[in-house]
């Protein structure tokens, strides 16, 4: 069976991860592609460079041309512009949109097949705007947020508890801003309701702290954003692809009146396998939960109709 192809679009601190988790689980070859030169030559024959001390079997290609990229069966695009201290993921609106809007309108034309996996932020408008200017179908685009949302709501639960980060599971639903949806109902510590492990006020500090999530690394970090934990993010959900695991996920998913929203990228959990997004899964929301929902999609749909 021919290997597996990844291209990764930017070869920043996301991309480059990105780039490590793939090779590190020996999932895929892996072009990594930049508007600078030299940086992703660089970095993919460093990264191939560590395949005989850590043993995998994976080509890791740096280029500035497209066909390089020719037939890739996932396309991750984290190309544009990161957050600095003061700035919130909106901020970054108008110059990814132009970037994201370009990049996806080229991979699309030498991967036709491909899944996107979109990173780059603001990241529900630039789901949009990817799958609009690949002209691919809804479910072939999707964009990371819920994973990595949600590993964060989880790290937090089983630090609290003194538990295996494995045991806690949760998922975020909503828009990759500071009005995401952490359903506290729906997390579990062992198959235990959290809501019996630990008490309100604790859940809710933890519930704020993962609403601001990105901000706290962007804090310490000053001059960059988040990478480890979005790439492993963006990794985990290819893997489904690239496997067609059937992985339950929280992602960005095109919604066409699921939730009550039409014509509009949102995180939500889906079924993750080798189409992409294979359903998006509804599940009860109470009118507390439905409500800041649909505030979370009002933000959305506010800078949507800034770039469309
Ligand atoms: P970075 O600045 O380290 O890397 C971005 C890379 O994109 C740079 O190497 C730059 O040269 C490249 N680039 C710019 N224009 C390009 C183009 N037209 N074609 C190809 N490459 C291009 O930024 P970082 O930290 O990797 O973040 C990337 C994006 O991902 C940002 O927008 C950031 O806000 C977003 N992000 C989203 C997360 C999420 O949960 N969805 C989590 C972390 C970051
Ligand atoms: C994060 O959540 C910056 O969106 C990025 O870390």
């Amino acid at each position: 069976m021919p290997r597996k192809k990844v291209t990764v679009v930017g070869a920043g601190n996301v991309g480059a991860t990105c780039a490590h988790w793939v090779v590190a689980k020996e999932l895929a070859d892996v072009v990594l592609i930049d508007v600078v030169e030299g940086v992703p030559q660089g970095k993919a024959l460093d990264l191939m460079e560590a395949a005989p001390v850590e043993g995998f079997d994976c080509l890791v290609t740096g280029t500035n041309d497209y066909q390089d990229t020719a037939g890739s069966d996932v396309v991750v695009i984290t190309a544009g512009i990161a957050r600095k201290p003061g700035m919130s993921r909106d901020d970054l609106l108008a110059t990814n949109n132009r970037i994201v809007g370009d990049v996806a309108a080229r991979v699309a034309q030498f991967s036709p097949d491909a899944v996107l996996i979109v990173v780059s932020n603001p990241l529900d408008v630039m789901t949009y705007t990817a799958w609009k200017k690949s002209g691919f179908p809804a479910n072939r685009v999707m964009g990371m947020s819920g994973v990595l949302d949600a590993g964060r709501f989880r790290t937090f639960v089983a630090l609290e508890l003194g538990v295996s980060f494995e045991d806690v599971s949760t998922f975020v639903m909503g828009g990759h801003g500071d009005d995401m949806v952490p359903l506290v109902r729906y997390t579990y510590a062992g198959g235990i309701p959290v809501t019996q492990l630990l008490p309100a006020d604790r859940i809710e500090a933890m519930v704020s702290r993962t609403r601001q999530g990105g901000a706290e690394i962007v804090n310490y970090l000053k001059t960059a954003s988040a990478f480890y934990a979005p790439g492993a993010s963006v990794i985990q959900m290819a893997e489904a692809v690239l496997k067609d695991k059937k992985r339950i996920l929280p992602v960005a998913a095109y919604l066409n009146g699921e939730y009550g929203e039409k014509d509009l990228y949102l995180g939500v959990p889906a079924i993750i396998g080798a189409g992409g997004v294979e359903k998006v899964i509804e599940i009860d929301l109470t009118a507390a939960e439905k409500d800041m929902l649909t505030k979370s999609a009002a933000s959305v749909r506010k800078l949507l109709t800034q770039v469309s």
